[in-house]
């Protein structure tokens, strides 16, 4: 297999390179190509690159420059691909959402194009998205596959139209496309803007814990590991043209699991003298916030085996534990771009 990882650099693709390379009945190589935007951080994979240097190549490129992209296709014969490039903070697509068109939907075509154009080589196109295209939960209900898309933020609305073009290039051009939607992931390697990374080094540091609204809202939580071993599955045997959603099975009000992030520091910090639950602070609303995500995982789980194995206590303890053991990479990826972004949000 010669599989085009896009977007390795981020959160999850870091996570799925460093999951598959590792695993012993894996004997591919991986073309991980990023444009290293203020997400992106090749120290993620130091030391991949030294141990698989015949099976791990990263290349800087952005995808929807589809010149280069078509000459990495070229280059590494590229059989399989697997896409989560995006721009994927929903905050920051609330204040400029251009990029977010641009990589999540012009990105998306340019690879879909290349795709088409390669179709006899090609056995797997995976596009990786989430349940947020789905909209906002009430009280009761799951999202499945079929739930009707209505996307609130400009995120959303833009992961939904690449969605839409990837079944549209299976449907037209018979493109063996699989996606997955799947909810709020979690774990190392995760950029410190998104809630619980953002939380636990705000109270290891004794900042406030800005917790949005009346903190009632409810995400299902997916630890990183069990969503890469759904990927692997579903690039490995996944049906053409199909959807699959990954969930957690774990439905948390914010409040409740920002309360179980202070319990998890205090267990591990002794200057925090018990007292992290003190620092958090309700704060205004994000506009158009959806209430509560959910997912049925079903599918998955009866087509493909598939089951989330990582508990919400372990997982946190863990992904705690690796943010307090890698104080050296937060200061790294919080230093350049983001600096400029919260003097930007704070003004
Ligand atoms: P991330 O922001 O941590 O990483 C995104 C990566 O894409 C970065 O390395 C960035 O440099 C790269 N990138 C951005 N624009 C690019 C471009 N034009 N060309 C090449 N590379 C580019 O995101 P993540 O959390 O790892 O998410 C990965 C995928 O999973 C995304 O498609 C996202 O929509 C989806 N997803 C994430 C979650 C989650 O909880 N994190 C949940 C559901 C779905
Ligand atoms: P986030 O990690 O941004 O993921 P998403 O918006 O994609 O679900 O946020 C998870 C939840 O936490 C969401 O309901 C918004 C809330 N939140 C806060 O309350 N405070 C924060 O500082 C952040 C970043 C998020």
């Amino acid at each position: 297999m010669n599989l085009l990882v896009t977007g390795g650099c981020g959160f999850i693709g870091t996570n799925f390179i460093r999951y598959l390379l590792n695993k012993s009945d894996f004997s591919g190589r991986i073309i991980n190509v990023d444009q290293l935007t203020y997400a992106g951080n090749p120290e993620n994979l130091t030391d991949i690159e030294k141990t698989f240097s015949n099976r791990y190549t990263f290349i800087q490129a952005d995808i929807c420059d589809k010149k280069k992209m078509t000459a990495i296709f070229d280059d590494h014969d590229i059989d399989t691909v697997c896409h989560f490039a995006a721009e994927s903070h929903v905050d920051r697509s609330i204040v400029s959402p251009d990029n977010f068109i641009k990589t999540n939907i012009m990105g998306t075509f340019a690879l879909l194009e290349i795709a088409k154009n390669r179709k006899n080589r090609l056995t797997r196109f995976h596009h990786i998205s989430t349940d947020e295209v789905y909209g906002s939960l009430g009280k009761d209900g799951y999202f499945v596959e079929t739930t009707p898309y209505q996307p609130s933020s400009p995120y959303s609305a833009s992961k939904a139209s690449s969605d839409h073009l990837v079944r549209a290039y299976h449907t037209t051009y018979n493109l063996p496309v699989t996606l997955s939607n799947c909810s709020n992931n979690y774990g190392p390697y995760q950029f410190p803007e998104k809630l619980i990374p953002l939380m636990i080094l705000n109270a290891v540091e004794g900042n406030p814990l800005p917790v949005y609204g009346d903190g009632k809202n409810i995400r299902d939580w997916l630890y990183v590991d069990d969503h890469c071993n759904a990927i692997w599955e579903i690039i490995q045997h996944g049906k053409d043209g199909q959807t699959y959603n990954v969930g957690g099975d774990c439905e948390l009000e914010n409040i409740k699991l920002v309360e179980m992030i202070c319990d998890a520091i205090d267990n591990r910090i002794k200057s925090s003298d018990g007292k992290s639950r003190e620092l958090i602070t309700f704060v205004k609303d994000r506009p158009g916030h959806d209430q509560r995500y959910a997912i049925d995982a079903t599918k998955i789980k009866t087509e493909l085996d598939w089951t989330p194995k990582t508990s919400i206590e372990t997982g946190l303890k863990q992904t705690v534990k690796w943010y307090l053991d890698h104080m050296e990479w937060v200061n790294h990826v919080r230093s350049g771009e983001y600096q400029s972004w919260i003097k930007k949000q704070y003004k």
